[in-house]
């Protein structure tokens, strides 16, 4: 495993996941029963930009800090700016919060997060990101089996899949995760980030998850036209079970990074596929 996402941190495709996940975390957490979440594939919990990763690639120049210093960021962004103001309470945009930071400060009393990371580095610093959230609990573990194996327990659900896709079989294990979740807790909201390289890559995961039958909403951001598979020429959300409404919401974070961070020939859409 070489993938450390302290490299990435608060680039492009960070902004709309954690765009997507701050709306969901609005939207779940709005109906006062418990929600259990689990991560499968939560990395650190945070990032410091000034560090020597984040600093080496400067992912976050086209990112977060674009993002923060926009006088025309929808809205939709105002979640995630406010965690990323609550992370830097002296000001300026050092510190980033990753899914777990987002996910941990949304709990409520009665919830419950497990964040799965399987690193040695990176639990331990996820580890130290959650302790101040009681319901939080980082696990050095397989994701993708947790999430199943969580979702056996009943109740109401949020699964976030966020491979780092260095592995043959990472589309394929989320789909079986997908298709284990929805069969034990048919009504989780089940959240996939994804890369978008090319089109075949990116249908034939699509078409994977087909038999599932589940209804999708697919949120996609493209930087520029997908004409060099070797790229990540853009990146996409795919989510069963999407709260009602959060269509246009998700058009509005995709839209802005297209334009805002993309070339020319980006384009932002949403759709749904039928059950
Ligand atoms: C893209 S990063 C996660 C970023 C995080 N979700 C966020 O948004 O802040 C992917 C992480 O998954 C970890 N990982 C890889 N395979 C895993 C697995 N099977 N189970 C749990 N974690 C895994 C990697 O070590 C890496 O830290």
């Amino acid at each position: 495993m070489n993938y450390r996402h302290a490299f990435h941190a608060g680039n492009f495709a960070d902004l709309v996941k954690h765009g997507t996940l701050t709306l969901l975390l609005d939207a779940l957490t709005a109906d006062p029963a418990p929600l259990a979440v689990v991560d499968t594939h939560a990395g650190a919990g945070g990032y410091d930009l000034d560090g020597e990763l984040a600093r080496r690639t400067g992912e976050a120049a086209q990112g977060i800090f674009r993002l923060m210093a926009a006088d025309d960021a929808p809205a939709v962004f105002d979640g995630l700016k406010a965690a990323v103001r609550r992370g830097n309470p002296g000001g300026g945009v050092r510190f980033y919060p990753g899914s777990p930071s987002l996910i941990g400060a949304a709990l409520r009393r009665t919830d419950r997060y497990i964040a799965c990371e399987l690193r040695d580095d990176d639990v331990a610093l996820l580890g130290e990101t959650l302790a101040p959230f009681p319901g939080a609990k980082a696990v050095q573990t397989d994701g993708f089996a947790m999430a199943g194996h969580e979702a056996g327990k009943g109740g109401r659900m949020l699964v976030l899949i966020d491979p780092p896709f260095e592995r043959g079989d990472d589309y394929a294990r989320i789909a079986e995760t997908m298709a284990s979740v929805l069969r034990l807790a048919p009504s989780a909201c089940v959240a996939v980030w994804l890369p978008l390289k090319d089109l075949e890559t990116f249908d034939a995961f699509l078409r994977s998850v087909e038999p599932i039958g589940a209804a999708l909403l697919v949120a996609e951001a493209r930087l520029k036209p997908l004409t060099d598979p070797m790229k990540m020429n853009g990146c996409a959300m795919i989510i069963a079970n999407a709260p009602a409404g959060l269509d246009g919401s998700l058009l509005a974070v995709c839209r802005w990074v297209a334009q805002r961070l993309g070339e020319p020939g980006g384009k932002a859409e949403v759709w749904r596929t039928g059950a």
